[in-house]
């Protein structure tokens, strides 16, 4: 049977809204009280719809074919849609609409065998039972009434679509910008102690890479290190004082200071630093080691191999990327009061 947008349009709405009866009846009676299904309002699962589509197309394309061929492509077509849809619904809504994690064989929460068998023999009886009679209602509804439906029911679950994707696009960023202020909050609070130091202050008056300050540099490079600290759950209080203090030298390392300067100044940093607080071991082999491998013997612990590898990091983006950001930081970390 060929048919045109507007039949497709139908078929969608139809099965959306059929999808949606056949999850209420579903999780009702195993929850044993009303739920509505899915995120949006509005009493319809665009993915039964979709999933119908994807069925009729099979249908069309695979109607000769046996059993079990058939049986393989319902399981490719349908699974695919449903791991697809997961993974979309928690990347766009950050939501889990089903999860599987508790069921046999299943990957990820989104997809398992046991559903997918379910789905293969819905999509037997959608072929040899739904499917003959969905063609009699077509045929039965006058077109323009299927229009005007179709349009209707379209146009609103769209709105509802758009709306909820809206809330949650903006719910992520709220989310990620409180996060972000909590982690400054930390973040000051562990370092307030050493930036109200002059020895500490005093760095802002050398120069170090290009047009950014020694301060710029350790705080930033503090910053990221930190940011890092929190991912892998190390000792972030030892990741930041370190960081601040790996560069604790006053001379302006291109025209003056010892020679040999890459070799010798993480010393001249970790006796500074020792001269103006006192220094748990992981914060002194943080200092001690952040110029490895110019420095042969490699980081004892996981933050000063860290802060050694963002020291790194920093100070390449600094000759090498124009706008990498470092002035946000800066306007970010000095507006903190
Ligand atoms: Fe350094
Ligand atoms: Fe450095």
């Amino acid at each position: 049977m060929n048919y045109s947008f507007l039949n497709i349009l139908f078929i969608f709405c139809f099965f959306s809204f059929a999808g949606w009866c056949l999850e209420v009846v579903y999780r009702s009676t195993r929850d044993r009280k009303y739920v509505n299904p899915g995120l949006l309002k509005g009493p319809y699962l665009m993915l039964y719809g979709g999933g119908s589509l994807l069925l009729v197309f099979c249908i069309s394309m695979f109607h000769d074919s046996g059993l079990f061929f058939k049986i393989l492509i319902y399981f490719t077509a349908i699974t695919g849609l449903e791991f697809l849809s997961g993974f979309m619904s928690v990347f766009l809504f950050k939501t889990k609409l089903w999860d599987y994690s508790d069921q046999w064989l299943n990957f990820k929460g989104h997809i398992c065998p046991k559903f997918s068998f379910y789905w293969i023999l819905l999509a037997l009886v959608f072929e040899y039972f739904i499917y003959p009679l969905f063609n009699n209602l077509i045929l039965w509804v006058p077109s323009p009434i299927q229009t005007t439906l179709g349009l209707i029911f379209f146009s609103i679950m769209f709105m509802d679509f758009l709306i909820i994707l809206k809330r949650r696009f903006f719910m992520a960023i709220d989310n990620s910008q409180s996060r972000h202020e909590y982690l400054k909050d930390e973040f000051f609070n562990i370092a307030n102690e050493l930036f109200e130091m002059p020895e500490v202050q005093k760095l802002s008056t050398y120069p170090h890479h290009r047009h950014k300050t020694r301060l710029d540099h350790v705080t930033e490079v503090a910053w990221f290190s930190f940011i890092l600290g929190k991912r892998f759950s190390l000792d972030c209080r030892a990741i930041v004082r370190g960081a601040l203090l790996h560069d604790l030298f006053y001379y302006d390392w291109l025209h003056e200071g010892p020679r040999l300067h890459g070799f010798r100044h993480h010393n001249i940093a970790l006796k500074n630093a020792r001269a103006i607080v006192n220094l748990s071991p992981k914060e002194a082999d943080i200092i001690k080691r952040h110029m490895w491998p110019l420095t042969i013997i490699p980081p004892r612990y996981p933050e000063s191999f860290i802060v050694c590898q963002v020291d790194t990091f920093c100070s390449f983006k600094d000759y090498f990327v124009t706008g990498s950001g470092s002035d946000l930081l800066k306007q970010r970390m000095y507006s903190h009061e």
